[in-house]
């Protein structure tokens, strides 16, 4: 198993893709906790019933003291922090730049953004003491394109990987490496959610925008939840040992720089 022995703490875990990527890091032997601030009763006893180690610790990723007390508590019920997912976020507002409202936007770029900082400053300083760790940043693909009606996200996202790379240069020789994914489409809430902002911004219906997006990359086709769980596996290894400030694409050949 890949991930054997670590205990990694996952933002955002309770449903969509942090939840594919807790069950992912379970099934190779990691320790799980599930950072959200919904409950996930039902995946935690679902990770336990497989004989995998899971725990929830309820935070917000834009308090700190929240953070830090997530942390502790996963530290006090698995173990340090060894690998640290962050992928807590939200899509709205889906609004054109001239009638975005600025605190819906500054929201957004809390939680993406700052969050993904607030989460980073704890990981390093749990991991840089014990000289390893890694950290897995869950962007997007809008983290290398814009978006039209998705400026908060989309500058979120293209943030998140200036950070990414920053921290990984910063962390390098405390031996924790940062990267982050960029995945195409997923089903999950989230999207249905941005989906039917973006229908109803453009006057079309929800299966007209599900339809391009659907069809929008070579592939042809929306990405699968374990296909995400799958890279952010591999960039929580010690398979990626040589990889630091990279951003893995998972967009069906959307992106391909
Ligand atoms: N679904 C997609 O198509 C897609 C595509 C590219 C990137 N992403 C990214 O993948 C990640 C997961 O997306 P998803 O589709 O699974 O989203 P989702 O909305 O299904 O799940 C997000 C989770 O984050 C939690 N969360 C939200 N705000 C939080 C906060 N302040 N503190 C703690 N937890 C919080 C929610 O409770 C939820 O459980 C996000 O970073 C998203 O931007 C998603």
């Amino acid at each position: 198993m890949r991930l054997s022995g670590r205990v990694a703490l996952v933002t955002g875990g309770a449903q969509g893709i942090g939840a594919a990527i807790c069950r992912a890091y379970a099934k190779e032997g990691a320790a799980i906790a599930i950072a959200d601030i919904r409950p996930a009763d039902e995946l935690e006893a679902e990770i336990r019933a497989a004989g995998g180690k899971a725990v929830q610790v309820r935070m917000d990723v834009t308090d700190p003291e929240q953070v830090a007390s997530a942390f502790a508590e996963a530290e006090r019920q698995l173990g340090p922090v060894d690998i640290l997912v962050n992928n807590a976020a939200i899509g709205t507002p889906v609004a054109l730049i001239e009638d975005v409202k600025v605190d819906e936007w500054e929201r957004t770029i809390k939680i993406n953004l700052v969050g993904t900082l607030i989460c980073t400053q704890a990981a390093i300083r749990v991991m840089r003491p014990r000289g390893r760790g890694a950290i897995v940043n869950i962007a997007s693909n809008v983290a290398k394109r814009g978006l039209p009606n998705r400026s908060a996200y989309v500058s979120s996202k293209w943030a998140v990987l200036g950070l990414t790379q920053t921290a990984a240069l910063e962390a390098v020789d405390a031996g924790i490496r940062v990267n982050a994914v960029c995945p195409g489409p997923v089903a999950t809430p989230h999207l249905d959610e941005v989906m039917l902002g973006h229908a109803r911004a453009e006057g079309r219906s929800v299966e007209e925008v599900a339809e391009d997006w659907r069809t929008g990359a070579p592939m042809k086709r929306f990405i699968e939840l374990d296909e995400v769980a799958a890279v952010a596996t591999f960039l929580a290894s010690d398979e990626s040992s040589a990889m630091t400030g990279q951003a893995l694409n998972v967009t069906g050949g959307l992106i391909m720089s």
